[in-house]
């Protein structure tokens, strides 16, 4: 029985792009939604020219309140009824309600090879102190940011005239190819802890 994949975006999501043409070359899971909390995000015509079905929910207008935004936004991830759900360049924080409630089935990218540079300005941070190599994770979701199980990692080298950008492209090369064969094996119920 293929998995129900809704995937949270809020840019251009070329990770979510990844995701949907691999679940949609293969028979392992089906991706259901995908939703952003910008209704200008990029990724979301990318999504329904795939024929995808997509949903907005802006955060701004809900201010500080989390729980509200994420109740609005739960309505359209539940109408979906997804068994996984993917976070893919989704740069908004969950409250611990809302990864409580998909604790064990949402995953998230990022880039960096956690547990070093939990957060923002990875690369930045990589190249900053020295570091040989660098790369992405993907992870199970926890309360705790950037801080579940690790499912999966790639790992690049940082070159001695790195920017931020150019590590960051090089990186993303890597994302797309880690996130769905870590997305697969999970959907399949094959996962374990792996290295790319
Ligand atoms: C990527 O670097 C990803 O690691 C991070 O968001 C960035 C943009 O992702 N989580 P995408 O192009 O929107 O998928």
């Amino acid at each position: 029985m293929s998995k129900r994949v809704a995937i949270l975006i809020s840019g251009g999501g070329s990770n979510m792009v990844r995701l949907v043409k691999e679940m949609q070359a293969g028979d392992w899971a089906v991706p259901v939604l995908v939703a952003s909390n910008d209704p200008d995000a990029g990724g979301l015509k990318k999504a329904a020219d795939m024929g995808v079905p997509t949903a907005a929910v802006d955060h701004k207008p809900f201010g500080k309140d989390r729980a509200a935004f994420e109740a609005a936004l739960l309505d359209h991830i539940e109408a979906a009824k997804p068994d996984i759900l993917c976070l893919a360049g989704f740069m908004r924080i969950l409250t611990p309600e809302f990864t409580r409630r998909f604790e064990g089935r949402m995953l998230n990218i990022h880039p960096s090879l956690l547990p070093k540079y939990k957060g923002l300005h990875t690369h930045a941070r990589a190249i900053e102190a020295g570091d040989a190599q660098a790369g992405c994770t993907v992870h199970l979701v926890t309360a705790e940011l950037d801080d579940g199980p690790i499912l999966g990692q790639a790992r690049v080298p940082v070159l001695p005239d790195d920017t931020p950008n150019t590590l960051a492209a090089r990186v993303l090369v890597e994302e797309h190819r880690l996130y769905p064969k870590v997305l697969e094996a999970f959907a399949k119920g094959e996962s374990h802890s792996r290295t790319g």
